[in-house]
């Protein structure tokens, strides 16, 4: 009876192990019929309720069923491995022979494309780079520039500040005027100053709360606005081409006086009028002015025999109407799919 019970269980473990195609199914197997709870083991451990006389003949053949499995099971195991591994590299269709994968290569940022540009032109026309501080104080961000406190031309920069009485993070790159002079005088001074400025502004595709803007000013005798004009006339020429036509409109800076801003044609429409020129033909792109005699004197320079223009353009927005981009935030959002495209 109980012999019997054991070929048929022999039997019937051999038949599911030749079906076993997957490591998982045999190893479900080994533990259904060689495992601790196994049919055979627990079949071994019947042999107690056997009579002596038919003991050893089963001793014998669960002995012999136990190790015949074992063995079928190891070689199911090897052709089972070997199938996979088949299975597996085809699907992956491994190709030694293929090309490895090329590495993507880096490239500067677009923002500072347009800045090495403008540097690359101020240098040509004879002005230095001067590196000015982040973090400005109260009195060169405003007071020093003759924006005192309570004028309400303080609206016109919404300021971050810190946690440091009267230390601010610079809302426009001018205060460098302040450091230049007060380093330069009283020789005559031929710079531009870029870098990161700050506002708290409230976030639209039109503004952000951190871009770059390039200041420049030149102080010296008898600086007149006709420079002015002549210099950023010849700077548009280089920048936006020779045949791009410009203007001045006259506008208020406290630290200049008089000033003015200027504007270069469209380069969308090329002045016919369009969406991003707002249908006027024009595009404003930085703001400048002889500098204040209270600035020049706040710089050591007495406004009796010097004089000088300054002025400020944003290069991100430079770069915006060269390539037309309709999103400042594009510039500081990190996004590959943007940056790769310059
Ligand atoms: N600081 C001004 C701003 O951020 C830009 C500017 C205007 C700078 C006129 C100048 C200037 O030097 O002359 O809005």
């Amino acid at each position: 009876m109980m012999l019997e019970q054991l070929n048929d269980t022999y039997q019937r473990s051999l038949d599911q192990l030749q079906n076993a195609r997957t490591s998982e199914t045999l190893e479900t197997w080994y533990r259904q019929t060689l495992g601790r709870k196994g049919d055979v083991t627990q079949l071994t451990r019947q042999v107690g309720y056997l009579g002596p006389e038919d003991r050893p003949a089963f001793g014998k053949r669960v002995n012999e069923v136990k190790k015949e499995l074992e063995a079928a099971y190891q070689q199911q195991l090897v052709k089972v491995r070997t199938a996979e591994l088949e299975a597996k590299m085809a699907a992956d269709g491994l190709d030694v022979t293929l090309p490895g994968r090329r590495y993507s290569r880096g490239r500067l940022h677009p923002a500072t494309q347009t800045l090495r540009e403008i540097y690359r032109i101020w240098g040509d026309m004879g002005f230095q780079i001067y590196r000015s501080r982040d973090v400005e104080t109260d009195e060169f961000n405003f007071e020093l520039l003759n924006i005192p406190e309570h004028h309400p031309a303080r609206d016109l920069w919404d300021t971050f500040h810190t946690t440091e009485p009267g230390i601010i993070l610079r809302t426009h790159t001018s205060p460098g005027q302040i450091h230049a002079m007060r380093e330069y005088c009283p020789e005559p001074i031929r710079v531009i100053l870029p870098g990161m400025c700050y506002r708290y502004e409230q976030i639209t595709a039109r503004s952000e709360i951190q871009f770059n803007q390039v200041e420049g000013l030149a102080v010296g005798k008898s600086i007149s606005m006709a420079d002015l004009k002549g210099t950023l006339a010849d700077f548009a020429k280089r920048m936006f081409g020779e045949e791009r036509k410009i203007r001045f409109r006259a506008s208020y800076f406290p630290f200049t006086e008089p000033s003015a801003e200027m504007d270069v044609e469209c380069m969308l429409c090329n002045g016919d009028g369009c969406q991003v020129c707002q249908y006027t033909g024009w595009l404003e792109i930085l703001g400048c002015g002889m500098v204040h005699p209270t600035v020049l004197r706040n710089g050591g320079y007495d406004p009796a025999v010097y004089s000088g223009f300054a002025f400020g353009l944003g290069p991100e927005r430079i770069a915006m109407l060269k390539y037309g981009i309709e999103d400042i935030r594009l510039f500081w959002g990190n996004d590959l799919r943007f940056l790769e495209q310059f």
